[in-house]
């Protein structure tokens, strides 16, 4: 979740085989007036408003990251299909190699959570991506669903070829000596540790329930929490908050702690531990 090229380039040198970009719409928003982002104890509240350059100031980055030959994702957001469909065939003529749709930011009003709560939506949009474009296209959904299952469903029957969860948990912090909101916003998005257990449960859910891949995101912070996630069913995982936490070598660290996991506990392919606290 990141949008300049030099900062992707540093996280993809460092261990990351992929990166996804930070949402990019349209039009260039300036996001929240300050405060949008603070540490809490137990993880980071945020509500960034989106802050991008708008789709066409965005293909010089995407070119500077794709002279390496890592995989780049390139993460969307629109009001509508029609947005999200010349915003995702953009991306696509820029180079990325697969589109992450952002239909789940918990704080930014018309965007986001209003479009991936409603599954006729998330379907359209989904089905006219895919008919529009020709790379992968991976839903990320949100944990504040009443049903996420029922969304990860339109998403798949809409053709997606992965679904992606979570994005941030809906939350607020309060100021006592203020007695106001710490964020600009009032509200925003958790992430980080504390959401771990909440995107766990999701990503068991959603994959008992789909016959695509899921991406397991939030709260991973050690090779043991990205490994349960992948016991919960996810193919894949994301990390995004464990670099204010850990810093950049996050991934290369990761990384050794699953294999010394893996090394300890007699498996040879990570494969082979996808889904099984299901059994
Ligand atoms: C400061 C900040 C900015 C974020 N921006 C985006 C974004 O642009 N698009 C998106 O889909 N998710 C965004 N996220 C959500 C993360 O990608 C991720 O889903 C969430 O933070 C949970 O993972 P984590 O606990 O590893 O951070 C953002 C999160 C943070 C903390």
């Amino acid at each position: 979740m990141d949008e300049d090229a030099g900062s992707m380039n540093r996280i993809l040198d460092s261990g990351a085989s992929a990166i996804v970009t930070k949402s990019i719409g349209l039009k260039p928003r300036e996001g929240y007036k300050n405060p949008t982002v603070v540490e809490l104890e137990y993880g980071i509240l945020n509500a960034m408003g989106l802050p991008n350059p708008g789709i066409d100031a965005f293909k010089e980055e995407i070119e500077k990251i794709k002279k390496s030959d890592k995989i780049v994702i390139g993460s969307i957001f629109g009001s509508n299909s029609k947005e999200f469909v010349e915003l995702a065939t953009k991306m696509q003529n820029f180079g990325v190699d697969a589109l992450e749709l952002n239909m789940s930011c918990p704080h930014a009003k018309g965007y986001g959570f209003e479009i991936g709560s409603d599954e006729k939506v998330v379907k359209k949009i989904t089905q006219d991506i895919k008919q529009n474009t020709n790379i992968p296209v991976f839903v990320k959904i949100s944990s504040n669903l009443t049903d996420i299952v029922k969304i990860a469903k339109a998403a798949e029957k809409g053709g997606a070829d992965a679904i992606v969860a979570i994005n941030t948990v809906k939350a607020m912090k309060i100021d006592l000596d203020l007695k106001i909101p710490v964020l600009a916003n009032k509200i925003g998005g958790y992430s980080g540790k504390a959401i771990k257990p909440i995107g766990v449960r999701c990503v068991y859910e959603i994959s008992k329930n789909i016959n695509i891949p899921v991406i397991g995101v939030g709260g991973i912070t050690t090779g043991h929490d990205a490994l349960e996630y992948i016991m919960a069913g996810a193919s894949a995982v994301q990390i995004g908050s464990a670099i204010y936490y850990r810093n950049v070598d996050v991934f290369k660290e990761i990384n050794g702690e699953i294999k010394t996991w893996m090394k300890n506990n007699g498996y040879e392919n990570l494969s082979e531990l996808i889904g099984v606290a299901h059994k």
